[in-house]
């Protein structure tokens, strides 16, 4: 099991280039699929989660070429139309492949994926959406088997704008009989990103980034060169530890930044960005905030266990309501064992600030919990080692080395 070993307290300075996004990446590897084509893309971070649903693209038989940051996908070869259970569980954003299986091949087996550390992660608005489409769904064993002649276009409202949800009824509507329209459409930048690709392979798409997405069903779609965006949950975590320490970050685009900037500067940070930058001056002890995690474009839940740990060291008393998952907390006893002061009383969480935390031995409870504990160390006096850490990997690309590369005295140790 690997760790990362911090020793806190040393000022962080200089610039740091930010990785292709995670989460805007997953579904457009699962577009790929759709083309029965090739599929250049750039940018896309060598991370756990990528490199488990390129696996999965081979193992269904597409062609996959990897060399740096461009990644060649060809999916004529594609034979198979089940999701392997053990990849399945290995990551349970490979519900995506389901709708770009369905909407070429209009059948898809998969197993249902686990929750995961921050909730239950239910799938049940994919699949109404699925019926809505046509598709019939049949449960058993912990399979869900999805097919049907043909997809015809719906009007599908969302109960809650689930990024998920509004991604598979995008892929699995592209070629569908008509016109397929999404109310209460998740309207993340991720997703923007996903139709953008799509829209250059020759769907037709309309509404991406508002609540209402609307797609008109195609025949075909042709070969793609695309460059993912940068992660902005990255770009985030960085200005997080610049807050903790002074630091500088380039090449995250600032309108996606604009709720985590808000608050930043609600907290004393002085920030001056333009169109491709962003610098941040950390003041001498950050201020208490309030803050309530919501849809995009509200604060991000991403952010959330990032932010608690900034505000552990900050001057007064914070509120943070988490609004989207009902167990993101957990980070908060691993910041307990640092010496922070904190009270859960269901989704709202209260941190009392303390001067400083002092290093000790903790875990990483979930991807972006470990990233806190990291940003945590960073400022805490000693030394401090972060285990569970293959959840970091899951999601940064190089974290512990582009955080060493700002000055911070920062190691990852294989046991
Ligand atoms: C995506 O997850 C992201 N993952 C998450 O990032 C992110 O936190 C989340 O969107 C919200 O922004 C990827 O893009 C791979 P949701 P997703 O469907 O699609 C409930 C990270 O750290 N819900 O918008 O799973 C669900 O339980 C990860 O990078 C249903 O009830 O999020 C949750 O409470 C973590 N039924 C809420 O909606 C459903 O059918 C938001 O889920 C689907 C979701």
């Amino acid at each position: 099991m690997a760790s990362i070993i911090i020793k806190g307290g040393n000022k962080l300075n200089g610039e740091v280039k930010i990785s292709g996004s995670k989460n805007a990446s997953l579904p457009i590897i699962a577009a790929s699929i759709l083309s029965g084509k090739k599929t250049t893309l750039f940018n896309v971070p060598d991370i756990h989660d990528t490199q488990v649903t390129l696996k999965i693209l081979r193992y269904l038989g597409c062609k996959v070429y990897k060399n740096h940051d461009r990644i060649e996908i060809n999916s004529k070869y594609i034979d198979k139309m089940e999701v392997p259970e053990s990849l399945m569980r290995e990551m349970r954003s490979t519900v995506i492949l389901a709708g770009a299986l369905l909407g070429r091949f209009r059948e898809v087996t998969f197993s249902y994926p686990g929750g995961c550390d921050i909730g239950a992660r239910p799938i049940d608005l994919h699949l109404k959406s699925f019926k809505k489409l046509g598709i019939n769904i049949a449960e058993e064993y912990g399979f869900i088997r999805c097919s049907c002649d043909k997809i015809v276009g719906a009007d599908i409202d969302l109960d809650f704008p689930s990024v998920g949800a509004t991604e598979n009824i995008i892929l699995a509507s592209v070629f569908a009989q008509g016109k397929t329209s999404i109310t209460n459409a998740a309207r993340e930048p991720e997703i923007v990103d996903l139709v953008n690709i799509l829209n250059k392979m020759g769907a037709r798409i309309s509404g991406e980034g508002t609540n209402v997405i609307e797609i008109e069903g195609v025949t075909k779609l042709h070969e793609v060169k695309y460059r993912v965006m940068p992660d902005r949950i990255e770009a985030g975590t960085f200005l997080c530890a610049g807050a903790m320490a002074g630091g500088k970050i380039t090449n995250a685009r600032t309108e996606q930044l604009i709720p985590i900037i808000s608050k930043l500067e609600e907290a004393g940070c002085q920030i001056e960005k333009d169109n491709t930058s962003v610098t941040l001056q950390a003041p001498k002890r950050l201020k208490a905030i309030e803050i309530k995690t919501m849809p995009y474009p509200g604060f991000p839940t991403d952010m959330q266990s990032i932010f608690g740990s900034m505000l552990s060291f900050a001057k007064g008393t914070s509120i943070i309501t988490e609004n989207i998952f009902e167990n993101r907390f957990k980070y908060l006893q691993e910041l307990k064992r640092m010496g922070a002061k904190s009270k859960q009383e269901g989704n709202v969480a209260i941190i009392t600030g303390v001067k400083m935390l002092t290093g000790a031995k903790v875990k990483s409870t979930d991807l972006r919990g470990g990233a806190a504990m990291v940003l945590a160390g960073l400022k805490a006096r000693g030394i401090t080692e972060v285990t569970n850490i293959e959840y970091i990997l899951r999601g940064y690309e190089g974290l512990e080395t582009k955080l060493r590369k700002l000055g911070a005295d920062i190691n990852l140790v294989q046991e």
